[in-house]
């Protein structure tokens, strides 16, 4: 959740950590901080409450070719100067920034007091700083290896000292990317900040332990040096800028008609095809967002290909009794995750193989920790979503689901798909205005649809609660009258989905039942419908076009009601409130 950077080379390292701090601030945006080693000795350290740019930054202080920095979602403290990392042991000799969660911290800080260090924070990560300073004697790669032998939990770690010249990391459960630039080394949390410095990249692995230094790196495993493959990213550097867009997440709502299409036609690995073609029932395990195209994968698998589809909450799987022994026949788990990170989806991806059940990823995130665990991975082509709130990683999510039904069922709608990128483009287009002005000022807003139009009316409502802070609720429309309907007043707006098809009459009887409840209800429908358009006080027209693609048509319509309904009431639309981008906490 938290984003961390390091740096050692020839440039001035406090404004590089502070512009890589600043692509990382999606990952989590409560307090940040930066060390850095001067060239005259000793650590120099500035860490605050707040976001980066909210903040000025002392940089003059922060002198030095080397450095680490972090960005904050706090867990263990709360966001204050204090809890900000850097954290740095008794003498102020050592800093470190972290990612991750020391679970034994507590005993492990009771047994440092014990041995008379002072803690100045009430984080987990301060204990690392005086374990490391309980090894340390002028080899900083050597402390680290000896203290992370007591940590348990996660971690990605960065570590700088006074008296040491290199930049250590270490991982274990979280994120960590070096970058390999000319005379120069990066590590991250994830690409976004390397970018703009440097397109070769190591991914670390768990247990791996990097001593970097302009020159070069060395990586430690399990006390054993290794190499790790320099590999180079396709991710471009425009895709971290916002190129005239007013927030990141305008500008991944308007790229969803280039991730669909070269998401779809992504090549499938011959593990992949191997993978589904095999099976003869899904489990998705998934979460938000994520969770919400699994859900729609399941209704087209199951109508579509006839193939039986079981989608979990990931949290939920993890701790679910475990398959009936012969019940899984030949199951396939897909994980489905735009970051790759998400614990409790890794968790239940475990979970899976613990059960001899075979997996599959469908991540975003060339490297990310799900592309080690599962056993083949779908690698979508959404490239680096920055605002908190997925949009064109959703889209690409659906866009994988459809290439692999087109494995499943043959190519009979291969055709149709590959129309979904004009349909996403049109859609685009819709004018949402008079639907904003009612959701504006609405206390809570319910989402229905039935069929695929019930997990788009899920991710409406997340959308829509998320980024405008509004109360919102995803309901199969059928369900309000169960008891939701108490709370239909003149200012609970719902936003129907009532696209052709066979629930098209049922819907509208479903309307019909809200207005009588004095709820103003938006209808999003194809154009021409004169029937729903007479039904409804606003009508939110779409273009025509095929069931499975109105999916998508729909989808895309709520995403910019949520955006614009967040503009008007001027949230801050790309870094809500209380959220993080990857959750890497159970
Ligand atoms: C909502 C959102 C979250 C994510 C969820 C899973 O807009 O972004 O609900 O979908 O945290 O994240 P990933 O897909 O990275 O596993």
């Amino acid at each position: 959740m938290c984003g961390i950077i390091g740096y050692t080379g020839r440039r001035s390292a406090a404004g590089l950590i502070i512009g890589g701090l600043r692509r990382l601030e999606y990952r989590g945006y409560d307090s940040f901080g930066v060390a850095t080693k001067p060239d005259d000795g000793g650590i120099a350290v500035f860490k605050k409450s707040g976001r980066i740019s909210e903040n000025e930054c002392a940089l003059d202080d922060l002198s030095g070719h080397h450095g680490i920095g972090h960005t904050r979602w706090a867990t263990h403290g709360i966001p204050d100067d204090r809890n900000a990392h850097p954290h740095m042991d008794c003498r102020d000799e050592i800093a470190i920034v972290h990612n991750g969660i020391i679970e034994n911290f507590a005993h492990l800080k009771k047994d440092l007091e014990g041995r008379g260090h002072t803690f100045r924070s009430d984080t987990d990560t301060e204990v690392v700083a005086h374990l490391i300073e309980e090894h340390f004697s002028g080899d900083l790669f050597e402390a680290v290896r000896m203290a992370v032998k007591d940590l348990e939990g996660t971690y990605a770690l960065l570590v700088i000292a006074g008296g040491d010249g290199r930049l250590i990391a270490a991982r274990n459960s979280s994120p960590l990317v070096l970058g390999v630039g000319d005379g120069e080394m990066f590590a991250a949390s994830d690409l976004a900040p390397l970018l703009e410095h440097t397109e070769r990249v190591i991914f670390l692995e768990d247990g791996d332990i990097a001593a970097l230094s302009p020159g070069g790196v060395e990586i430690c495993h399990a006390g054993k040096a290794v190499t790790r493959g320099v590999e180079r990213v396709a991710w471009r550097l425009d895709d971290v800028h916002l190129g005239g867009f007013a927030h990141y997440m305008l500008k991944e709502i308007f790229e969803q008609p280039q991730v669909f299409f070269e998401t779809f036609r992504a090549p499938v690995s011959d593990a992949v095809a191997h993978a589904v073609s095999r099976a003869d029932n899904i489990s998705v395990v998934a979460c938000g967002s994520s969770y919400h195209a699994g859900l729609t994968f399941a209704y087209l698998a199951e109508s579509l290909c006839g193939l039986p589809v079981r989608v979990w909450q990931a949290s939920e799987y993890r701790y679910y009794p475990p398959p009936l022994p012969g019940s899984a026949g030949a199951g396939l788990v897909v994980a489905v995750t735009q970051s790759g990170e998400t614990a409790d989806t890794l968790a239940a991806l475990k979970q899976a193989k613990a059960h001899n059940l075979r997996t599959l990823a469908i991540t975003n995130v060339p490297g990310s920790s799900v592309t080690r665990i599962a056993d083949s991975t779908y690698l979508m082509r959404a490239g680096p979503e920055i605002s908190v709130a997925a949009t064109k990683s959703f889209i690409a999510q659906l866009a994988a689901c459809m290439r692999i039904l087109t494995r499943l069922c043959g190519n009979s709608f291969d055709e149709v798909i590959s129309r979904a990128h004009i349909a996403i483009g049109e859609a685009l287009l819709t004018d949402v205005s008079d639907a904003v002005a009612i959701c504006a000022s609405a206390a809570s807003v319910f989402f229905v649809g039935r069929g695929p139009f019930y997990p788009a009316a899920l991710e409406g409502a997340l959308k829509m609660k998320e980024i405008t802070y509004i109360h919102a609720e995803g309901y199969a429309a059928g369900e309000l009258k169960h008891g939701p309907f108490a709370l239909l007043t003149p200012d609970t707006p719902a936003i129907a989905l009532c696209m052709p098809g066979a629930t098209h009459g049922v819907m509208l009887s479903n309307i019909k039942e809200m207005k009588a409840r004095g709820a103003p209800v938006i209808g999003v429908g194809v154009k021409g419908d004169a029937e729903l358009a007479e039904v409804v006080d606003v009508f939110i027209p779409v273009p025509e076009t095929e069931e499975v693609l109105q999916v998508l048509t729909a989808t895309v319509v709520l995403q910019l009601l949520a955006y614009h309904t967040a503009l008007a009431l001027d949230r801050d639309i790309d870094k809500p409130r209380n959220l993080a981008k990857s959750v890497t906490v159970e």
